[in-house]
């Protein structure tokens, strides 16, 4: 194990940099993956629209905890689920760049990630996987099995939660948009940068009386498979569930 960490320190020792793509002048990958011109996007309610009670900061960062049973009697509504989205990924900004900047950090800007969401109960939609299209605050809905809670409960180690949530959420890595610039660094900057949004999560749900847990213990194969990412340029680098205490 010590092994282990010695070698990725040592690979990715900042001063042992290859040349990054960006150097090479190579194009920037684009901020977001591309969608079927034809398919027809949902638009979620806008974020200036949203109407959520205030909340206090500190009460909700300490009555928050990880929570794997929900009220299976309530659903999200969509304004709850625009928020949720908004507030772990909202793009608030496109700079000249270009660059997104959104609701959560990350590093150099490079906001590597799409949201993969399984929605289970959320009023309007139709269970099944749906694809954020951040730029436009909206959902693609994805083919995938007709029992893909099921499935990704099974890859995720049967973890009951997930069929369970309301809505569970698959943070995907789309490497090139953070080895572009940071090349050996970017693996240690993309789970920086997932800790961030799923925290975000937490305290988001907390906020509107829903509960939260991060999931990290599935079979990546599995579950790459289930969101058609390739285990090498895309991956599954966290989830996190999330229902209505
Ligand atoms: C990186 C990470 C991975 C986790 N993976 C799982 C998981 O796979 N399944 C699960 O039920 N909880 C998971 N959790 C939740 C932790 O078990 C939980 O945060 C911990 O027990 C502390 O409880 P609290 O969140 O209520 O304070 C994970 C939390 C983190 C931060």
């Amino acid at each position: 194990m010590k092994e282990y960490f010695a070698d990725f320190l040592d690979k990715s020792s900042y001063q042992k940099l290859s040349a990054p793509p960006q150097q090479q002048g190579l194009p920037q990958p684009p901020l977001e993956l591309p969608w079927p011109a034809s398919a027809e996007l949902i638009a979620l309610p806008a974020p200036a629209d949203l109407v959520i009670p205030p909340a206090d900061l500190r009460k909700t960062i300490e009555a928050r905890r990880s929570l794997r049973h929900y009220d299976l009697s309530q659903s999200l509504s969509q304004s709850e689920l625009s928020y949720l989205l908004w507030l772990t990924q909202g793009v608030k900004r496109i700079t000249g760049r270009p660059a997104t900047l959104r609701t959560v950090p990350s590093a150099g800007a490079r906001h590597a990630f799409e949201t993969i969401l399984l929605i289970n109960r959320v009023e309007g939609l139709e269970p099944g996987l749906y694809r954020y299209i951040a730029t436009r605050h909206a959902l693609l809905r994805l083919d995938a099995p007709v029992d893909i809670e099921v499935e990704l409960m099974t890859a995720a180690g049967e973890q009951e939660h997930v069929v369970l949530s309301a809505v569970t959420f698959i943070w995907m890595a789309v490497t090139e948009r953070m080895t572009w610039r940071y090349v050996e660094r970017s693996l240690r900057y993309l789970f920086l940068d997932a800790g961030h949004v799923c925290q975000n999560l937490y305290l988001a749900g907390e906020s509107i009386g829903c509960g939260v847990c991060a999931i990290a213990a599935y079979d990546d194969a599995k579950v790459n498979a289930l969101i058609g990412a390739d285990g090498v340029d895309q991956f599954a680098i966290y989830l996190a569930t999330v229902g209505k205490k």
